[in-house]
């Protein structure tokens, strides 16, 4: 019976559910309606009117589709997914199938306690993916015989580029002067070089003067190359076509010649063939992907380099060191973390920031999880299926190219390669297809017998795999078999019951504060909600499981989903053309720079090489631009934060000639709209300039205001910030790039994949080894958009700037609020000055940042972009009892400030010096002016959910004073 006082919903309404923006938006309606009374407003959108200058604001809401549920979104991925096909991927160059183990699958990938923390900058909270980092480092230093490794690089062919960079820097041939014909000296690379990685080469060394060369070394360095002025060389081990080569004798030329020798090398090879440092190398340089890290059509993937002692502190990226906490215990940090955090500008070395980080914990889990004798075993099985199919071949009377190999031959088939390479296509198998007469079979973990059978097939033989195998040998060099001792610690030896390997897992990660247990109030991060929904597809294997090179009729759809995205993004930015290769927001500052770059000189003005940069711009900006082969020009900031438009405008005459780009950030790096953002592009293309706004900070912009439409002409984005993919612990990230048409020539391409790029010729050739990137973590940010729609992007970013604005009026009584824009109001981020409690009580920032792990957060950003200041961005994911659990925490911490003003408690001797204060410290003798209560459950702290750090401070400087970055000897834990 229908009782006729419940209203009849509409079938249609019951079918909508709740729309997804309500679950990314943290505060509800009533939520809302009281941060807005407290700040001032009748409504969002009469706070952003206000906020937003109208110069910038868009007044059409966005052309993408309507949101859809999360049900309907998960069965268009479904369908998306159902259109890649995967095959057997037995390409090779530098990406192999791997099986990932499930409980690293599941405990980690999967795991918002994983991949939803932050970069470990705060240590004390950050000692489980410390530790798994430090497991990684040893893993690589161990398996190249560089004593030095760092915490992971974004691919192999930026990694071999910064290994170029950096022995530029070292080496003495290129400090003795200038290289032959007018260059910076000529960089060597052996011909059997993974090609992207050669191709990435060349795009980071053009435009610094330096000369890449290729060149046949097998036989050693020719002698007119030699007389170029060879600063580096690289040699790839085992190379690309599988050849396995005795390194020595050309490494030991190169030496004399004052080159630096980089080995790219395959760390599954390493296991059976003697190292790179054994051979003599001074860097090695790769990828860790087939350690257990899906291949996800190109990556996120860890990327290393081990260097010699010597270069250690040279180590583009991060590094894990050692060090000690306030008790003397041990305790990890990242060593040497003021250099990379502030990448020193101009003066940088490298332009790396996010990393991937998450990626480099499941490779190192996975060495964990086998052990030495657990990798060695796959590695020899490896072989062992690359040396039946070449007994197998040789048999059916097909010539296999080199003797010596590990997991990959080239088989020679005279004119016959594309038709093998098809007949194994059509069998489920991928080969590489060399050129018309070589095909190129790379052998891995997931082959199979089949799949062997299918090749031999393919080449029109047949034959027994058991019996081959019977009657096949070893192919690897006797010369060259490894007899040093690898992995030996214990962590390598301790976890391997799948028990263990859980608890390990869950152990580390209870160290850890990530997003899953509270908010991250890092400004210039914006540490949001990365839904479930948005991960789930990332490691369903047809997204998970295609190679980079698979030819595009099997990738139908992910391309799909990869043009939906740049157009999607292009509509939000205002751009025209969007490329997605870029790995982290870095790496879309270089492309950026290098479109305008291209497109000066396209026009004949080679002489525009000055960039223009606020001093308060993220140190990337400036890295980049010097690697872009610009000269950084600084521009200054006023007082009320804002650049210094009279300082610009002067700087803009002064290099008029000469102005290539100004590159600034918007909202500006202090969280603050500025008004005469448009009147800055308009001065700067009047000089015959282009304007790259950094679009890191777009989550204060989504739906309100277009870059792309306000005057700039490229910007690149952080999709690891405002489009939800998880930070990972540093990693991974996306930055694309957007540009404006008549940039759009200049994007990015891809040696092997010309669909990855403008397809006109005129490209900047890649900026990362696999043709779109990290394309595994596309599906996160495409997917938010579908979810969200235009009305739901739009209200993401109001609530967003509410949120800060909420924060800023709720601690602005108690710290002053730097900077603001119109109305008084700030962007989506607000910055806390610390100064002057700092100058009269000698509490400092780290004391506040420290102190807030006791209350149970995340410190905000510490003294970026000003020193002695905290800089908060809530976002719009967190509801308002997260961001009043925030507030109230800072203000009580304000209250103890005042204690120690009064005299109440010693300077030396409170609960903000000796913050954090772990469970430990609760077990001993209590000494101090203040009870234990007041250490660990101050207001507001429930003990029943209380976060526990692991660690006390931890003492930087004497961790750089004693350089450790691998794991210490279990003594080293003992009392
Ligand atoms: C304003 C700004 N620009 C650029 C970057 C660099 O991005 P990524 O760390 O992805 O290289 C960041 C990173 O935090 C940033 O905040």
């Amino acid at each position: 019976m229908t009782d006729p006082t419940v209203p009849r919903i509409p079938l249609a309404e019951l079918e909508a559910g709740v729309p997804f923006a309500r679950r990314h938006i943290g505060p509800d309606a009533a939520e809302q309606a009281k941060m807005l009374a407290h700040v001032g407003y009748g409504s969002l959108d009469e706070l952003t009117d206000a906020a937003v200058p109208d110069s910038i604001r868009s007044a059409a809401a966005l052309a993408l589709p309507p949101a859809r549920t999360e049900a309907e979104v998960l069965a268009e991925l479904r369908a998306l997914a159902g259109r890649n096909q995967v095959l057997a991927p037995m390409i090779g160059l530098g990406y192999y199938g791997t099986f990932t183990p499930p409980v690293i699958l599941r405990g980690v990938m999967e795991n918002p306690a994983w991949y939803t923390a932050y970069t470990p900058y705060q240590p004390e909270i950050s000692q489980g993916r410390l530790e798994a980092l430090i497991n990684f480092q040893t893993m690589v230093a161990d398996l190249t015989g560089l004593p030095t490794s760092g915490a992971s690089l974004l691919d192999e062919g930026t990694a071999a580029a910064e290994a170029m960079a950096l022995s530029r820097r070292v080496s003495k041939r290129a400090k003795g002067g200038k290289g032959a014909k007018g260059t910076e000296g000529v960089f060597l690379v052996d011909a059997d070089t993974f090609p992207q990685t050669t191709a990435v080469l060349g795009t980071r060394a053009e435009p610094t003067g330096v000369e890449v060369v290729v060149a046949d070394l097998s036989d050693g360095i020719p002698a007119e190359i030699a007389e170029r002025g060879v600063f580096g060389v690289l040699l790839q081990y085992p190379g690309a076509s599988g050849a396995v080569r005795d390194l020595r004798p050309v490494i030991e030329q190169a030496h004399g010649l004052g080159a630096v020798v980089t080995v790219a090398a395959d760390l599954l090879a390493l296991t059976v063939l003697t190292s790179p440092g054994a051979l003599g190398a001074d860097i090695a340089v790769g990828t860790t992907q087939r350690f257990g890290v899906p291949m996800g059509f190109g990556g996120p993937h860890a990327g290393y380099m081990a260097v010699r002692d010597s270069y250690a502190r040279n180590l583009p990226g991060r590094l894990v060191g050692v060090s000690v906490d306030a008790d003397g215990d041990l305790a990890y940090r990242l060593a040497l973390q003021t250099r990379e955090q502030h990448i020193r500008r101009e003066k940088a070395t490298s332009n790396i920031c996010t990393a991937q980080v998450l990626l480099a914990v499941m490779a190192g889990m996975y060495a964990v999880y086998h052990g030495p004798e657990g990798l060695e075993r796959i590695a020899r099985r490896v072989h062992r299926y690359a040396a039946v199919l070449a007994e197998g071949l040789r048999a059916a009377g097909v010539e296999i190219v080199h003797e010596a190999y590990f997991d990959t031959l080239t088989a020679r088939v005279p004119g016959r390669a594309a038709e093998v390479v098809a007949a194994a296509r059509d069998a489920g198998v991928n080969l590489r297809q060399t050129n018309a007469d070589l095909v190129g079979i790379a052998c891995d973990e997931t082959t199979t017998r089949a799949g062997l059978s299918a090749v031999l097939a393919a080449f029109g033989a047949t034959a027994d795999i058991e019996e081959l195998d019977a009657a096949t040998g070893e192919a690897l060099p006797a010369a060259l078999a490894r007899t040093e001792p690898y992995l030996t610690h214990p962590v390598f030896h301790r976890h391997r019951s799948e028990t263990g390997m859980l608890r390990y897992l869950r152990r580390l990660a209870d160290r850890d504060y990530a997003l899953d247990r509270g908010m991250i109030p890092l400004g210039s991060c914006t540490m949001k909600l990365n839904a479930t929904t948005e991960m789930e597809p990332v490691t369903w294997p047809e997204f998970a499981a295609l190679h980079p090179f698979a030819p595009a009729e099997q990738a139908q759809g992910y391309l799909e989903l990869i043009r939906g995205l740049e157009e999607q993004l292009a509509e939000v930015t205002g751009y025209d053309k969007v490329s997605l290769q870029p790995n982290a927001g870095s790496q879309g500052e270089l492309a950026g720079l290098l479109a305008v770059r291209a497109y000066h000189r396209a026009n004949g003005d080679t002489g525009r090489t000055v960039c223009l940069i606020p001093s308060s711009a993220h140190g990337t900006n400036a890295a980049s631009a010097v690697m872009a082969g610009m000269k950084v020009v600084v521009v200054g900031t006023g007082q009320d934060g804002d650049v210094d438009v009279d300082d610009l405008r002067a700087k803009i005459e002064q290099h008029r000639e000469q102005l290539a780009v100004l590159m600034v950030t918007y909202p500006s790096t202090h969280g603050v709209f500025e008004d005469n953002i448009t009147d800055i592009c308009a001065a700067v293309h009047d000089a015959g300039g282009q304007v790259y706004v950094d679009g890191a900070n777009l989550n204060a912009l989504v739906g309100l205001a277009r870059p792309g439409r306000f005057g700039a002409d490229v910007s690149h984005l952080n999709l690891h910030k405002t489009f939800c993919i998880p930070h990972g612990g540093g990693g991974p990230g996306v930055g694309p790039v957007a540009v404006r048409a008549h940039l759009a020539p200049y994007l990015p391409g891809h040696p092997l994949q010309p669909a990855a790029g403008p397809g006109t010729g005129t490209g900047v050739g890649p900026v990362s080894a696999a043709p779109w990137g990290s394309a595994g973590i596309l599906p996160i940010s495409w997917t938010y958009v579908r979810l969200m729609g235009a009305d739901g992007l739009k209200a993401a970013t109001q609530q967003a700037v509410l949120s800060a604005n909420y924060v800023a009026r709720r601690l602005e009584p108690h710290y002053p609020v730097l900077y603001a824009g119109p109305g008084g109001l700030v962007a989506h981020e607000c910055i806390i000055d610390l100064r002057p409690l700092t100058k009269e009580t000698g509490v400092s920032v780290d004391d506040i940042a420290k102190r807030l792990i006791d209350y149970g957060f995340h410190a905000p950003t510490m003294s970026f972009p000003v020193a002695g200041t905290l800089m908060i961005e809530p976002t719009e994911s967190e509801d308002l009892a997260e961001l009043d659990r925030f507030c109230d925490a800072m203000i009580a911490i304000r209250a103890e400030v005042d204690k120690v003003a009064s005299g109440q408690w010693p300077a030396g001797d409170n609960p903000l010096v000796n913050a954090p204060h772990t469970a430990a410290a609760l077990g001993g003798e209590w000494e101090h002016p203040y009870s234990r209560q007041e250490a660990v459950f101050p207001a507001g702290v429930s003990a029943a959910d209380k976060y526990w750090p692991p660690v006390r401070r931890i003492d930087g400087a004497y961790g750089d004073r004693n350089l450790v970055c691998s794991c210490p000897p279990p003594d080293a834990y003992d009392d």
